[in-house]
Parts: structure tokens; C-alpha cells; sequence
């Protein structure tokens, strides 16, 4: 099985982009799924459930989030009957910590995780959190997104989980990392990287935030409008032979 994981989608001029890429993708590659992490999509904070529908509408599996997740409060309205799995290791009762997906009778279950180095989010242990998981889920595959900032914290996320778990993506930091490598039986990254504009910082507007890093102003900041569109993921195969393949392309 092969699954086409997509990272953080940053604004709405994105998805279109998005769209094309899935196709192209999954002609080039044989993709069976489609993951994306759906955390900016809206304004650059959360997902409205338009958004969702979007994305569903592309043939979109499942959605994994991160500390955007609840930017956008209607999400609260709807995620329980959604294909979005939130950080299981946030202390809500809303959404799922895990999402099952089945396909050809088989199933996976989904996982979104927060890291803490750099987080001011207050957050169960990420580690402690993916124990407690293994021992309630029932599936075939589990797919771990650890959504963080450290790279040190999702590398030594991949060696207390390898054998585990099938697949460590990293998310979050909306820059691709060169180092997609199966260890012990696990398909690991650690940053998956975005789909956002190619001249961009990290997806948003650089003017803007040149200006935040020049005056210290808390102003506020705008999603790039760049007509090139970076798409930045991942291809995952779970076959006997396991292999994790970085995407990056310009749409
Ligand atoms: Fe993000
Ligand atoms: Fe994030």
C-alpha cells in the first residue's frame, strides 16, 4: 500500500494547488491514500469546515492537525464526524486521538502528536501519551504525525518507537528535511515540509514578517500570495519492502 502524506497546507490559494498535485502525484507513483496535515489551511490558522469539505472533495483519506488546531472554533462543530484526528496529547474531549481509515480490509490508525521543546502549550508527554495508545489500538498500520519543532525530539520519537509503529512523519516546521530513512521496519522523517508559496517564510507573506523580526511589533501577518506553490510531503510504502520517498515539487 502506498500512501501520499502531504505537509502542513498553508492558505487557501494553496489548495488548488494541492488538487493538481494529488493527481499528478498519485499518476507518477501509485498512490492508494491521501494524507495531508490540514493545520494553516485557513488564513493560515486552522481549517473551516468549507476547507474540509474541499479536501474531501479531492479524495483526501485523512487529516492529521497540530497547534492550529482549534485556530478556527467551528472546527469543534464538526471534527467529531470528521476524517481529522487532533494531538492526542492536548488535554480536550473534542475530536478523535486516534483515526481509523480502512482500505482492502485492512486497517490504520492515525495518530497526531504535539512536541514540547519550544511549545508554551501545557501538554501531556508526547512519549507517555504514544504508550498509553499501543495499548488501545487495534489495527494493521499505525502512522504517527508528530507535529514539533525540534528536531532532536521527533529523531528520538523514531528510536523508542521503531518496530512499533509503520510511519513517523514530522510536521510543524514547514520545512523539508533530507533525512526519510526506514529504521527498523519504521518510515521516518523528520519534517515533511509544506505546500505554501515558493517565496514565502515558512508560508507567509516575508514583508510582514521581516517587519515583526525588525521592530519586535506584534504585527500581524499575511499568507503569501505567491502564484508558485511549493508541495512538499511525502511517499510512504507499506509493502513488504518498506520505503519512504521525499516529494518536493513547484506547482
Ligand atoms: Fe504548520
Ligand atoms: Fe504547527
Amino acid at each position: 500500500m502506498k500512501i501520499l502524506y502531504l505537509g502542513d497546507i498553508v492558505g487557501e490559494s494553496s489548495l488548488r494547488a494541492v488538487s493538481q498535485a494529488i493527481k499528478q502525484i498519485k499518476a507518477e507513483y501509485g498512490i492508494n491514500l491521501v494524507f495531508v496535515n490540514a493545520e494553516n489551511v485557513s488564513g493560515g490558522k486552522g481549517l473551516y469546515e468549507r476547507h474540509y469539505k474541499e479536501l474531501k472533495k479531492m479524495g483526501v483519506a485523512a487529516i492529521s492537525m497540530g497547534n492550529h488546531t482549534f485556530s478556527k472554533s467551528e472546527i469543534i462543530n464538526y471534527m467529531d464526524d470528521a476524517t481529522i484526528v487532533r494531538p492526542a496529547n492536548l488535554n480536550t474531549n473534542h475530536g478523535k486521538e486516534v483515526l481509523y481509515i480502512n482500505y482492502n480490509n485492512e486497517t490504520i490508525a492515525l495518530v497526531n502528536l504535539l512536541g514540547r521543546v519550544f511549545s508554551n502549550t501545557p501538554l501531556d508527554c508526547p512519549f507517555k501519551t504514544m504508550d498509553r495508545l499501543l495499548e488501545e489500538i487495534n489495527a494493521d498500520y499505525i502512522i504517527v504525525d508528530f507535529h514539533g519543532d525540534a528536531t532532536s525530539e521527533k529523531k528520538a520519537f523514531l528510536y523508542d518507537f521503531a518496530g512499533k509503529v509503520d510511519v513517523v512523519v514530522g510536521s510543524h516546521t514547514h520545512t523539508q528535511t533530507s533525512d526519510a530513512t526506514v529504521y527498523n521496519n519504521t518510515c521516518f522523517i523528520t519534517d515533511m515540509g509544506m505546500c505554501g508559496g515558493y517565496n514565502s517564510v515558512i508560508g507567509d507573506d516575508p514583508d510582514m514578517v521581516i517587519e515583526r523580526f525588525r521592530t519586535g511589533v506584534f504585527t500581524p501577518l499575511k499568507v503569501s500570495n505567491d502564484s508558485s506553490i511549493l508541495i512538499q510531503g511525502v511517499v510512504i510504502d507499506l509493502g513488504v519492502k518498506r520505503g519512504i520517498t521525499r516529494i518536493s515539487k513547484i506547482i
